[in-house]
């Protein structure tokens, strides 16, 4: 059953390299207002430093990112590496490189100043630290146009992560801070508006660690605050003093297990808080939410097959050529897609268990 998001994966890739955007694919949308911890909780689902960082709004495109588990993969070595949709040749395996050819291809598309753009960019990446997963990170909602920014900033942004988490197969991650009020948080107001039964909102919190002395965030986490299906996850991402000193990952997480562990609030629910637990439930979150969606999805693309056979057959004209090339490519992911689902369904058995 993992085996299902490397397909969707896949499926992903030939869309996007061909600008199609003609089927709703399953992914997790990371979801929170400006400063939340979307970068950090992204960062320590990959174990790497590799997101822009600084003041104001940095992500400015979507960030399409494919975990892919190298176990999982037909790698022969366990080389952890990241790559670019736009440059497919090239391995980054130096993840301070692909920090800044995000920077690059971000002011690439969308400027030097602080606008945003709807373009996404497309980074995989391959280590053994990472369980299947595809995650798309947002431009955070901002309520003031700060320097050059367009004045209809928010707005922007507001629709942009819309457009993303209205499609019903999107997964929303909404990422709200433990030392804001639940009920100011940005993330969890969009998510009640295109979801409003909670049925496919997981919520994150981050900063626990920076409550006020004396109050917790354990109403919340065990869901008697805002009930969310598929519930709530604490965790402790590293503080601005850890990244200006270089803390390494290793020792952030260990931190985080540290401070669940030792929290008299939260010791008795240490098992399902932080990034591991939080990793862990979103890959089988996904699969299952794959799983869900497959019929729709087999439907959709069967249909997309015979009209891609369709088109093929109409091309007379040699100078079509590239465009049936294409179509060629489309048609054999999406015949080895229907044929990977209906073996997942019948020879796998779906782990739930975390
Ligand atoms: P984003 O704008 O939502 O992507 O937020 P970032 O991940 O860039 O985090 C914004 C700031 O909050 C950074 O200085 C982080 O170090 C800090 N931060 C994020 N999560 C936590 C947390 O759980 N605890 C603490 N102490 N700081 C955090
Ligand atoms: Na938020
Ligand atoms: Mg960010």
């Amino acid at each position: 059953m993992n085996d299902l998001i490397p397909v969707v994966n896949k499926l992903q890739d030939v869309f996007n390299s061909i600008g199609s955007d003609t089927i709703d694919l399953p992914q997790i949308i990371v979801v929170g207002s400006q400063s939340s911890g979307k970068s950090s909780v992204l960062e320590n689902i990959v174990q790497r430093d590799f997101l822009p960082r600084g003041n104001g709004i940095v992500t400015r495109r979507p960030l399409v990112l494919q975990l892919v588990n190298i176990h999982d993969s037909d790698d022969e070595n366990n080389e952890e590496y990241g790559e670019f949709l736009h440059s497919p040749n090239k391995k980054f395996t130096d993840f301070s490189e692909i920090r800044k050819e995000i920077e690059t291809e971000t002011a690439r598309v969308a400027g030097q100043n602080k606008g945003i753009s709807r373009s996404p960019i497309h980074l995989k990446i391959r280590s053994p630290k990472v369980l299947n997963l595809t995650l798309v990170d947002l431009p955070g909602l901002t309520k003031i146009p700060v320097g050059d920014q367009p004045t209809d900033i928010e707005k922007q942004t507001r629709n942009l992560i819309l457009d993303y988490i209205t499609k019903p197969n999107s997964l929303i991650l909404a990422v709200s801070p433990a030392n804001v009020d639940l009920v100011n948080s940005e993330s969890l107001k969009l998510a009640k508006q295109v979801d409003p039964e909670g049925k496919r909102t997981i919520g994150v919190l981050t900063k626990l660690d920076l409550m006020d002395a004396g109050t917790n965030a354990l109403e919340v986490l065990t869901g008697r605050v805002l009930p969310l299906k598929l519930g709530f996850i604490g965790v402790v991402n590293r503080s601005q003093q850890d990244i200006t000193s270089s803390k390494p990952m290793n020792e952030a997480l260990k931190s985080e297990l540290d401070f669940f562990k030792n929290h008299p609030a939260y010791k008795n629910i240490a098992s399902r808080c932080g990034t591991p637990f939080l990793a862990r439930t979103l890959n089988n979150i996904l699969m299952n939410h794959i799983r869900e969606r497959l019929p729709e999805m087999k439907a959709r693309i069967n249909s997309l097959i015979t009209q891609t056979h369709q088109e093929l057959l109409s091309y007379g004209d040699p100078t079509l050529e590239e465009k049936a090339d294409r179509g060629v490519v489309i048609l054999k992911i999406l015949t080895k897609f229907s044929t990977d689902y209906v073996s997942s369904i019948d020879g796998t058995i779906i782990d739930v268990s975390t």
